[in-house]
């Protein structure tokens, strides 16, 4: 029987988890810019990964996800709405996997274009340019940049480089089967389609910096990293008959990029991980990628800091 009279001993419940990082500093006031691409959560450890990031890092940060996450608009929506409860901000642009058709009842990929520009406005998911801090003593412009790819077929603006022993069909490419344009539509005006959207937005900097982000690249550099060796790369090479410069992106992106004055580039597509400066703009590609590109990783893939608030 318990004495009332007499002071009884604290229990105290420990628990080994690390506590959040928000419970350290909860009033940090560092705004931060993070970035991911090609989570293609229709691969089951990669919708977990979404699932575990954390619930308390992120709350006053803003996240670039720069396509890529799941051609299937249940898919969408759920790591949507996910990720806004993770994240203050979250800002996509759709990649070539979205606008894939597969029986999901859309005639070609621009209705369904226009059908994820729907879900991303009822999820309060960013697709035009908005100021992310605007209170702040530092906000800058998160502007996307919508596009596609120019195959050398296709004329001026394609990222193109022969490749030997290449494939020119693409015949492995399943954008091939799966992308479907209205009819009467070619590849290069798909493109013009897709540009026109990040001029028409009516953006201007007001003096504030610019991250701009794509899911397609803006230049042929960045297709290698810098210290590239064709031989040794040839070694490796698993698709040795699929040249993705084929299919990586446009240079009317980088045009359109350093006409609004963007210092920073966020892309994805290549699965390739790239930091690059040239001619004062950083270029920043981030991936998760496919399980077997990331779950042998030493360490765990997150979303990377590309800007924050000094
Ligand atoms: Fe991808
Ligand atoms: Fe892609």
């Amino acid at each position: 029987m318990i004495n009332k009279n007499v002071a009884q001993p604290v229990i105290f419940h420990f628990s080994f988890d690390p506590l959040p990082e928000s419970l350290y500093f909860p009033s940090k006031n560092i705004m931060r810019v993070l970035a991911i691409s090609d989570i293609h959560v229709d691969h089951a450890a990669n919708l977990e990964w979404v699932k575990h990031l954390s619930r308390w890092d992120y709350t006053e940060d803003a996240l670039i996800v720069a396509g890529d996450i799941s051609d299937r608009l249940s898919h969408l929506e759920t790591t949507f709405e996910l990720l806004k409860q993770r994240f203050a901000e979250v800002c996509f642009v759709p990649g070539n996997h979205e606008l894939w058709i597969r029986n999901d009842g859309f005639s070609d990929s621009f209705q369904k274009f226009h059908a994820i520009l729907n879900i991303c406005q009822q999820h309060d998911v960013r697709i035009t340019p908005f100021l992310f801090g605007a209170r702040s003593s530092h906000p800058v412009w998160i502007v996307p940049l919508f596009g596609w790819y120019l195959k050398p077929e296709d004329g001026p603006g394609s990222l193109f480089l022969p490749k030997p022993g290449e494939d020119p069909s693409l015949a492995m490419w399943a954008d091939h089967y799966h992308v479907k344009w209205p009819a009467g539509i070619t590849n290069s005006t798909a493109v013009r389609y897709f540009l026109r959207f990040n001029v028409e937005n009516g953006f201007s900097s007001s003096g504030y910096p610019v991250i701009t982000f794509s899911h397609f690249l803006p230049r042929q550099e960045l297709i290698f990293p810098e210290n590239f060796d064709p031989v040794e790369a040839r070694k490796h090479d698993r698709f040795p008959q699929f040249n993705f410069s084929r299919v990586a992106g446009c240079w009317q992106l980088d045009e359109q990029l350093r006409a609004l004055g963007s210092t920073r580039h966020i892309y994805g597509h290549q699965h390739r991980n790239r930091h690059r400066e040239i001619n004062g703009v950083t270029y920043i590609s981030h991936c998760l990628g496919y399980p077997v590109e990331w779950q042998d990783n030493a360490d765990p893939v997150l979303p990377k800091v590309v800007w924050e608030s000094s």
